[in-house]
C-alpha cells in the first residue's frame, strides 16, 4: 500500500471525519505510532454489538482477551465475535500498529462463514500469505469507500463486498470450510438450518440424502464432530442468540422460532451452551458499546 493510498483512506475514516454511518456497519483505517493522536489502548470490557473483522497492515498490536493475551502482526486477520472482551493497541516496542477494520452486523445467512479455525480468547486469528492479504486489504478498502459513500446502492455495494470479504476469508479456514463436507451432510445441514422451528425427523433427514438412518448418524459425527441432535442443538442456540440481539423478539417468541415450545426448557439449554440466561444474555448486549 502506498502512502497516497492510506492517505486517501483517511478522508473516508470514521475516526478523522465525522459523517452519519449506519449501525449495521462502521469500517476504517487507524494508522497508529508512537505518541500519536490515535495512540491509546481500546477497552470493550463487554465486547461489542456486533462482529468485527481487523487486518494489520503495519507493526504490531497487543490484544488482551479474557484469559490473556496475543500479539497480532503484519498480514493477519483477527475477527472479534459479538459480547467477546477485549482491549488493545500498539504493542509498546512497536513503531507502528496500522490496521483495517470493519464492524458489522451479519446479515442471516452469514453465521455459518463467521467460525473460523482458530481461535485465541475466542478472537479469530488467520494467518495470511502477502498476496492473500493484499486481496483482503484491497477488499477492506473496497468496504471503507463504499460505506462512506453516499451514492445509490452504497450501503448494498458495502455489504456486497463485506460479503465476498468473509467467504474469501472463510475460504482460508479447512476445518471449518463446508466445502470439505460430503454434500450428502451439506445438504442434512443446509435442512436443519432452514428449518430450525421444526423437529425434522431422522429418518426424513435420511431420505433426503439417500442414506440409512445409521449411515447418517455415521457419516454425520465423522464429519461434524459431533451428533446430529447435539449439533443441531447449537445452531438452534446460536440463531436465538441473533434473535435475542437484533430483534425485539418476547423470550417464549424466540424460543418457538428456534424450535422449543416451552420457553423454561429453552431457557435452560441456552444457559448451558452461554453460561447465561437468555434474559441476561439479550441485557449484556443491551449494555455493550456499539463498537
Ligand atoms: C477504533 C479502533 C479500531 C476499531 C474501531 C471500532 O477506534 O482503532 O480498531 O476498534 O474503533
Amino acid at each position: 500500500m502506498t502512502a497516497s493510498d492510506n492517505a486517501e483512506l483517511l478522508n473516508f475514516s470514521p475516526l478523522m471525519k465525522r459523517f452519519t454511518f449506519n449501525a449495521f456497519m462502521v469500517s476504517g483505517f487507524t494508522p497508529i505510532t508512537p505518541g500519536s493522536k490515535l495512540d491509546w489502548f481500546i477497552h470493550r470490557p463487554s465486547g461489542m454489538k456486533g462482529y468485527m473483522l481487523n487486518l494489520t497492515l503495519k507493526g504490531r498490536g497487543v490484544i488482551h482477551h479474557a484469559d490473556g493475551q496475543f500479539y497480532c502482526s503484519e498480514d493477519e486477520m483477527l475477527l472479534f465475535p459479538p459480547g467477546v472482551i477485549h482491549h488493545y493497541g500498539r504493542a509498546k516496542e512497536s513503531p507502528a500498529w496500522d490496521h483495517l477494520w470493519i464492524y458489522f452486523i451479519p446479515r442471516p445467512g452469514w453465521s455459518d462463514w463467521l467460525r473460523w479455525d482458530r481461535y485465541q480468547g475466542q478472537i479469530g486469528r488467520t494467518a495470511l500469505d502477502a498476496t492473500a492479504s493484499r486481496q483482503m486489504a484491497l477488499l477492506f478498502k473496497e468496504v471503507i469507500r463504499w460505506n462512506a459513500a453516499a451514492e445509490p446502492l452504497a450501503e448494498a455495494l458495502a455489504m456486497n463486498t463485506l460479503e465476498r470479504l468473509i467467504l474469501q476469508t472463510f475460504q482460508l479456514q479447512p476445518a471449518s470450510n463446508r466445502q470439505n463436507r460430503d454434500p450428502r451432510i451439506q445438504t442434512v445441514c443446509h435442512y436443519i438450518n432452514e428449518h430450525l422451528a421444526e423437529e425434522t425427523r431422522v429418518e426424513q433427514l435420511a431420505r433426503m440424502a439417500f442414506i440409512s438412518t445409521s449411515r447418517l448418524a455415521h457419516l454425520f459425527r465423522k464429519e461434524m464432530g459431533t451428533t446430529l441432535s447435539a449439533w443441531r442443538e447449537q445452531q438452534r442456540v446460536s440463531r436465538a442468540c441473533d434473535l435475542l440481539q437484533q430483534t425485539q423478539l418476547s423470550i417464549a417468541q424466540v424460543a418457538r422460532a428456534v424450535g422449543y415450545e416451552d420457553p423454561l426448557y429453552f431457557s435452560r439449554i441456552f444457559s448451558q451452551h452461554r453460561t447465561l440466561s437468555p434474559r441476561e444474555y439479550r441485557k449484556k448486549f443491551d449494555q455493550a458499546p456499539l463498537f
